[in-house]
């Protein structure tokens, strides 16, 4: 978002596959002044379909709303079959129960809203793509006009340069649908790409966690949900802040310190060797559409803190 707190917030359409991470930074977007979130379309990733949707659903019912449209998105991905996160999100994706939800999703696919949305706004909607970009290469791939009308896309995904969470070379967005990564990344449209390495620097504590007190329902079901994921698992010690990092960069210009480069994304046709997809490969190091983070160019505390608050979230007052 250009300013800090622009006088009328940025309308952003957020592609989400919940996920507790993903969640996180739905509820971020959902407290923050600058954003008018006007929609989220989903896709499967972390889990399936199914469960994604109900939980997009339900993560907008447990704040009050139901007023933002939901629109069921990919089931499979561009190429190949998606490899899910159960083990990471748990079976359903959320690690605290939530309400079997009452709404429903548009009779819109997410292409079509994600299309009409565009369309209806060009050049204001703020598109944020949290899971695999099945969504947005079928967009682009069959309206190859309409992405281009985004204000801005932000994506998390990939690992350029470092190493990867699912293979030493690949990121679970990338690695999920690589087909759809290539396409998006070659497209040639601007995008400001949170990849591995910006993530592995901001993460929570199981102690951060437990010291959190939250002051809002959305700082709430945050301290609930982080809290189930630890308990899940005693040896786990750090969240790292994936999802909730992308929202940090669309909202404050100066978390992140970027730089342009070309590049693209190995799948199943640029290469058999499947150990190789969802690999990215940076094509030119000095100039391009996609900007991704500057070696050490996060600065971890401010976005930290801006998590904090748009969660509502105090610190206990150092003893
Ligand atoms: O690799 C991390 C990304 O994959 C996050 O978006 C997480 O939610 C999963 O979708
Ligand atoms: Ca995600």
């Amino acid at each position: 978002m250009p300013s800090p707190h622009p006088a009328v917030p940025d309308p952003v359409v957020i592609d989400t596959d919940p996920g507790v991470d993903d969640a996180i930074a739905l509820l971020m977007a959902l407290s923050s002044p600058q954003m008018d979130v006007v929609g989220l379309t989903t896709t499967a990733g972390n889990v399936p379909i199914g469960p994604a949707t109900r939980n997009a659903l339900a993560i907008l019912e447990s704040v009050g709303r139901t007023d933002i449209p939901v629109s069921k998105g990919a089931t499979r991905p561009v190429r190949g079959r998606y490899a899910y996160a159960r083990q990471v999100h748990s079976a359903e994706g959320l690690t605290h129960p939530l309400p079997a939800p009452a709404t429903h999703t548009t009779d819109t696919g997410a292409v079509p809203f994600l299309s009409a949305t565009l369309r209806a706004h060009p050049g204001a909607v703020t598109v944020i793509a949290l899971g695999p970009l099945t969504n947005l290469a079928r967009l682009h791939r069959d309206q190859p006009s309409v992405l281009p009308l985004a204000k801005r896309v932000l994506v998390m995904g990939g690992a350029v340069q470092s190493p990867g969470n699912v293979t030493p070379h690949a990121e679970f967005n990338f690695y999920s649908d690589p087909t759809a990564a290539r396409l998006v990344v070659e497209s040639g449209i601007p995008l400001t790409l949170i990849d591995m390495a910006p993530c592995r620097q901001v993460f929570l504590t199981r102690e951060d966690v437990e010291g959190a007190r939250a002051s809002t329902e959305a700082g709430n079901l945050a301290e609930r949900l982080l809290s189930g994921w630890f308990r899940q698992d005693p040896t786990r010690e750090r969240f790292y802040m994936y999802d909730p990092l992308t929202l940090v960069a669309a909202a404050d210009p100066h978390a992140i310190k970027f730089r342009s480069v070309t590049m693209t994304v190995d799948d199943s046709i640029t290469t058999d060797d499947s150990t190789l997809w969802g690999r990215c490969r940076v094509l030119d190091e000095t100039e391009g559409p996609i900007s991704i983070a500057e070696p050490g160019g996060v600065d971890v505390p401010t976005s930290l803190q801006l998590i904090r608050e748009l969660l509502g979230w105090s610190q206990p007052a150092a003893i």
